[in-house]
């Protein structure tokens, strides 16, 4: 049996999305961009569609428009004090995918904020390259570490990080094959710095975000991985849908418990949640910093899953 994924705009339709046995099917990740340019009202859910099914190793790209409203109300009043006597605060808002949450809060923060709210969004993968070759129909998509997101094959669409069922034994051939043959060969000419490549960059930022931009340079949008030492101090870090257990094991959510106390001013907060879908419960609490660690000030009906490990955490041990 074999699966075709979605690999251009016309393929891309609300019946398209799941194949007969209502297994989803990948969708090309460069129709994030061509849907981006549509004159149409429903791009911001074609684009949840697309970021749905795409995993950066081990974790989900996926994000939906107004994902915590209720949240980030709870948040903004545990901090009101702080955001209402401030002339100036400074907002790390991490691991956002296209930024969407991002631009939701953002504007929330600024409703209630009598200074200046500024804003950085970040992600580790704010765009992708395209990689093809002239003559060639396999399109391979990677990060700027020249790692494998997508291998495109018209009519497949291959995510590297999350292996088809064993069921479509046509795809894990084809997959084996195209790996070991054409992407092989396209990721050597792109060390090589070789001519005959084809190379895009695709954007991943959500167009209500790049608009903001482009008229307000207080929010910004920047590549940054978690686990690296942040190179700025904020009053608040946001952290939604990323230090789940799932995700990362306990030594690595220290690590990066670390880098935001590091990164957090005296006396800064840290908001951590997680939800499915959007308006969906979230479990999740906000902390302040102190000296060597934590303290819970607030938290969702359900507390975050990692609140024990935000409480126990000790800079010291680190
Ligand atoms: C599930 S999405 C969460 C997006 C958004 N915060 C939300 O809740 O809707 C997780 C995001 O984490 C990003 N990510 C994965 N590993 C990361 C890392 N080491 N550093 C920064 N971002 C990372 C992924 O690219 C993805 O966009």
């Amino acid at each position: 049996m074999f699966k075709t994924g979605i690999h251009n705009l016309s393929g891309l339709t609300k019946f398209t999305l799941t194949d007969i046995f209502g297994s989803s099917r990948n969708i090309y990740i460069g129709l994030y961009d061509q849907v981006g340019r549509l004159d149409r009202v429903d791009i911001p859910s074609l684009q949840e569609k697309i970021l749905n099914d795409i995993r950066y190793r081990n974790v989900f790209k996926r994000t939906y428009q107004n994902r915590f409203d209720e949240f980030d109300n709870i948040c903004i009043d545990a901090m009101k004090h702080f955001i209402i006597s401030s002339n100036k605060v400074l907002v790390h808002d991490l691991a956002v995918s296209d930024g969407r949450t991002s631009y939701d809060f953002y504007k929330l923060l600024i409703k209630q904020s009598p200074g200046e709210i500024i804003y950085f969004a970040s992600d580790i993968l704010p765009y992708v390259f395209e990689i093809s070759t002239v003559g060639s129909r396999v399109k391979t998509i990677i990060d700027k570490g020249q790692n494998v997101i997508q291998v495109i094959f018209p009519p497949f669409v291959f995510n590297e990080f999350s292996q088809d069922n064993k069921l479509y034994f046509i795809n894990l051939m084809l997959k084996y094959v195209i790996d070991r043959t054409v992407v092989k060969a396209q990721l050597r000419d792109v060390r090589n710095n070789e001519a005959k490549l084809v190379i895009k960059k695709i954007y991943l930022v959500d167009k209500k975000c790049r608009d903001l931009m482009s008229v307000d340079h207080n929010f910004s949008f920047e590549s940054y991985d978690i686990f690296d030492r942040a190179t700025r101090q904020v009053n608040i870090v946001r952290a939604m849908n990323i230090l789940n257990p799932t995700y990362f094991p306990q030594s690595d959510i220290k690590i990066i418990l670390r880098n935001i106390h590091d990164s957090l001013l005296v006396d800064g907060y840290l908001i951590v949640g997680s939800n499915g879908d959007k308006g969906s419960c979230v479990d999740g609490g906000i902390y302040q910093k102190m000296n060597t660690g934590f303290i819970s000030l607030r938290h969702a009906a359900v507390p975050s899953r990692i609140n024990q490990v935000i409480i126990d955490f000790d800079r010291t041990e680190l």
